[in-house]
C-alpha cells in the first residue's frame, strides 16, 4: 500500500511517499527559513503564498523520487489542522484536487496525530506509549492508546517550549530560528551564573507553562543592559537549563501517571523540533531512566514537520478502512482529545 502525504500547515512544505512496510519512498521538504528570517518569526500570509509556490513542484518531486506514479497510490493523506489556515487551505486543496483526479480516496490528517504516530513509522512501536510533543507550536503530553484515541495529560497554558526558545534568542539578538541558536550560544554559557524561575516545576499536573520565564529572561536582559557575549551565553545557558528542568518534571509525572496500571514495557517518544536540543534529551533521558521508561526518538527529519509523517498517519487510517469526503474543510483548532479540559492562558492554542 502506498500514501502520498502532504504537509502544509506553518511553515514546511513537504511531500512524501510512504508505503506500509514502513518503508520511506521519497520525502521532500522545503523549510521557509529564509522568508520568515527578516521578521523573526513566521508570518503567516508568506507561509501560505510561499505553500502555493511551491507544493506542485515538491509533490511532483517525491512522486518522481518515489519512482511510483500517482495511478499507484492508494491514497492522498494531507494535514487539515491544526495551524495557520491559510497554509492548510492550500495543502487541503491540493490534496483534494489531486485525489479527485487519480481517483483515489483522500484523507484529512490531524498534524498532532502525524507527530503522534510518526514513532510507529521510524520504530514500529506497538500501542500504548506516551507522547512529548515540544515543537514551535505545540507543547503537550499525550497517551496514544490507539489510532484516533489519545488522551491529553498536559499541555501548554501559554507559549509553546519553542516559541519561548524563539522569543528568547529575538531577545539576545542570537538570530532565526531560535532554538540552535540558544544552544549554541549557551555552549559557552554558564547555567549558574543566572538563576531563572523553572515553571510549575512540582505543580500538580503536567501542564507546561513558559511566558513568565521568557518575562524574566526579558527583565535580565534589561538589567544587563549592554550585554557582552558572555553575558548573552549565560542567559542562553541559564533558560535552557530551566526549559529542560521544567519539561522534565512535568513528563516525569506524565510518565508516573501513565505507568499506573501498565503492563508491558514503558515507553516515552520525544518528537517535535525542540527534541532536538541536547541538554533536554539529555534531561529527558535520566528522568526516564528514573521512571522505568525507555526513550523513543524518531530521526530528526521525522521530528520536525514533514510529509512522511503524515503520510504514514494517513496509511493507518487506510488501513483501518477510513477515509475523508472532498467536502472536508480544514480546521485551524483541532484537539486530539476534544475531551480534555479547554484551557485558559494568554496565547492558548491547544
Ligand atoms: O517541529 P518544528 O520544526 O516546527 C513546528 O513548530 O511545528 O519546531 C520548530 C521549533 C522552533 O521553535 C525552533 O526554534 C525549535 O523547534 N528548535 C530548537 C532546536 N532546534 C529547533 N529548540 C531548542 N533547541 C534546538 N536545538
Ligand atoms: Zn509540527
Amino acid at each position: 500500500m502506498l500514501v502520498l502525504g502532504i504537509e502544509t500547515s506553518c511553515d514546511e512544505t513537504a511531500a512524501a511517499v510512504v508505503r506500509d512496510d514502513r518503508t520511506i519512498l521519497a520525502d521532500v521538504v522545503l523549510s521557509q527559513l529564509d522568508e520568515h528570517r527578516p521578521y523573526g518569526g513566521v508570518v503567516p500570509e508568506i507561509a501560505a503564498r510561499a505553500h502555493l509556490d511551491h507544493l506542485d513542484r515538491l509533490v511532483a518531486e517525491a512522486l518522481r523520487r518515489s519512482g511510483a506514479c500517482l495511478a499507484e497510490m492508494d491514497a492522498v493523506a494531507a494535514t487539515a489542522g491544526p495551524g495557520l489556515i491559510g497554509g492548510l487551505l492550500v495543502g487541503v486543496t491540493t490534496g483534494k484536487a489531486i485525489a479527485a483526479v487519480a481517483g483515489k480516496p483522500f484523507v484529512a490528517v490531524n498534524h498532532l496525530e502525524g507527530h503522534a504516530l510518526s514513532a510507529r513509522l521510524s520504530h514500529g512501536l506497538d500501542f500504548p506509549y506516551l507522547l512529548l510533543l515540544v515543537s514551535g507550536g505545540h507543547c503537550q503530553l499525550l497517551v496514544v492508546d490507539g489510532v484516533g484515541r489519545y488522551r491529553r495529560l498536559g499541555a501548554t497554558i501559554d507559549d509553546a517550549a519553542g516559541e519561548a526558545f524563539d522569543k528568547v534568542a529575538k531577545m539576545l539578538e542570537l538570530g532565526y530560528p531560535g532554538g540552535p541558536a540558544v544552544q549554541h550560544a549557551a555552549e559557552s554559557g554558564d547555567p549558574s551564573r543566572f538563576h531563572l524561575p523553572r515553571p510549575m516545576k512540582g505543580k500538580p499536573g503536567c501542564d507546561f507553562s513558559f511566558s513568565g520565564l521568557k518575562n524574566a529572561v526579558r527583565l535580565l536582559v534589561a538589567e544587563l543592559g549592554q550585554a557582552t557575549n558572555q553575558d548573552r551565553a549565560d542567559v542562553a545557558a541559564a533558560f535552557q537549563l530551566a526549559v529542560a528542568e521544567s519539561v522534565a518534571d512535568r513528563a516525569g509525572r506524565a510518565m508516573r501517571e501513565f505507568a499506573l496500571g501498565l503492563r508491558g514495557p514503558a515507553h516515552l517518544v520525544v518528537a517535535g523540533g525542540v527534541a532536538a536540543n541536547s541538554l533536554l534529551r539529555q534531561t529527558l533521558a535520566g528522568k526516564a531512566a528514573e521512571c522505568g521508561f525507555t526513550v523513543v526518538a524518531p530521526p530528526l527529519g521525522l521530528c520536525t514537520d514533514n510529509g512522511a509523517m503524515i503520510a504514514w498517519a494517513g496509511l493507518e487510517r487506510l488501513c483501518l478502512g477510513q477515509s475523508d469526503g472532498l467536502d472536508f474543510a480544514a480546521r485551524p483548532r483541532w484537539p486530539l482529545d476534544p475531551g480534555a479540559k479547554r484551557l485558559r492562558g494568554a496565547g492558548v492554542k491547544a
